[in-house]
Parts: structure tokens; C-alpha cells; sequence
């Protein structure tokens, strides 16, 4: 039976695009994009999601007197619309641990860097591109994991290397990462996922080959 996938989301939605654009063409087989959660009201990536034609929700952290009010609501939210995976693309809240216990090694985050280089809290969005340039290191990447309690610390789906310019802004960094890694890795790791080809064995994330 196909996944039910719920993808959270706080601001532009480029990948979310890039799962929308892979469910068209058919690369998220074993999966369906039955929801898109925003943290906040009035972000592009629910235009896209309204495109696409997927309902769109909103779970604000300022409706709720705690991220733990929060969570809580997201997990009963998810639990009623009967989701089997949760995406994070580019979802900018912490989540408190109720949300791990409700989807054990079913929930995925797309980070802009090598993990376990240039990640953590405080280090997200263009703050990742500008820690890798004052850094000085020549290359950078994406990474898909799953998520546990641990922020950014969960094992590791896939990884893609991208390799640092001379002359790059944070910008022109964060615009390369995304082309050239994350808009290929995270559709690719939502359908190993949904083709039940990921399995869990410590840190490790073993990927199995296609089901004849
Ligand atoms: C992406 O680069 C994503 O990897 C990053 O935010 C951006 C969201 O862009 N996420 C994090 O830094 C999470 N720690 P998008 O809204 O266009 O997908």
C-alpha cells in the first residue's frame, strides 16, 4: 500500500518543489505527498503546495504556549490525516521528543551541509553556508537523515558532496548546494523510504536494492 507523506515546511519550498516535480514524473513510487504542514501562514511553499493540488495546513509555534503544545499538536495532526512519513524541507521549529516517539525512524530532514559538519542548533539556512566559507573548507554537501532526539544527529540516509568556488557568498552556496545535492537527494531518500529499502541498524542506514 502506497505511504501517506505529510512534508513540513517554513519558508520557500524549493524542496518541496522538488518533491512535487518527482511525484509527477513518477520517481516517488510506494509514496503519495498527502499534506503540506507550514509553521507559519502565508509562505510560498503552501502556493506550491495549492499548485500541486495537496492540501495545505498550518501549525504556527505562536498559536501554542509551548514547543511541546506545539509538537503535540503536529503528532495529533499527522496521527488524523494517517501519515507514515514525515519530511522536513527546510522546517525552521525544534520539535520536542514526543514527535520522534510517534514516528520512530519515520521522520526525514534535509540539512545543507556534510553532517556532522556545520549542523546542531543555531545552524541552519544561510547561517550553514556562511560557517562552511569562514571555515574555509572546499567542500560541502547535503545530507538526508533520520531524525532522533539528538538535533541533527540522527543516522544518515544519503549524503552528496558539492564542491566550494572561488569567490562564493553564502548565497551563490546555498543557491549550488541546493541544485546540485538536496533537490536530488531528498526525493531519492522519500522513495527508498517509501519502497521500504531503508533499514536502521544502529548509526547505520543500510540501503537495500529494488524488489524484483
Ligand atoms: C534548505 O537549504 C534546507 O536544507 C535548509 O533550509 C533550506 C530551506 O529551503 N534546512 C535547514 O537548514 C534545516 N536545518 P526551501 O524552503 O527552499 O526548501
Amino acid at each position: 500500500m502506497s505511504k501517506r507523506i505529510a512534508v513540513l515546511v517554513s519558508g520557500g519550498g524549493t524542496n518541496l518543489q522538488a518533491l512535487i516535480d518527482a511525484q509527477a514524473r513518477g520517481a516517488l513510487r510506494g509514496g503519495k505527498i498527502c499534506a503540506v504542514i507550514a509553521s507559519k501562514p502565508g509562505i510560498l511553499a503552501l502556493e506550491r503546495a495549492a499548485k500541486a493540488g495537496i492540501p495545505g495546513y498550518v501549525v504556527a509555534r505562536k498559536d501554542y504556549p509551548s514547543s511541546q503544545a506545539m509538537t503535540a499538536a503536529l503528532v495529533d495532526k499527522l496521527g488524523k490525516l494517517d501519515i507514515d512519513l514525515v519530511v522536513l524541507a527546510g522546517f525552521m521549529v525544534i520539535l520536542t521528543g514526543e514527535m520522534v516517539q510517534a514516528f520512530p525512524n519515520a521522520i526525514l530532514n534535509v540539512h545543507p551541509s556534510l553532517i556532522p559538519s556545520f549542523c546542531g542548533e543555531g545552524c541552519y539556512g544561510l547561517h550553514v553556508h556562511e560557517k562552511a566559507l569562514e571555515y574555509g573548507v572546499k567542500v560541502t554537501g547535503a545530507t538526508v537523515h533520520f531524525v532522533s532526539e539528538e538535533c541533527d544527529g540522527g543516522p544518515i540516509v544519503l549524503q552528496k558532496a558539492v564542491d566550494i568556488l572561488e569567490g562564493d557568498t553564502p548565497e551563490a552556496l546555498q543557491r549550488r548546494v541546493m541544485e546540485q545535492a538536496e533537490w536530488a537527494i531528498l526525493p531519492q531518500a522519500v522513495a527508498l523510504f517509501c519502497q521500504d529499502r531503508l533499514r536502521v541498524e544502529g548509526r547505520t542506514v543500510h540501503i537495500l536494492p529494488p524488489r524484483p
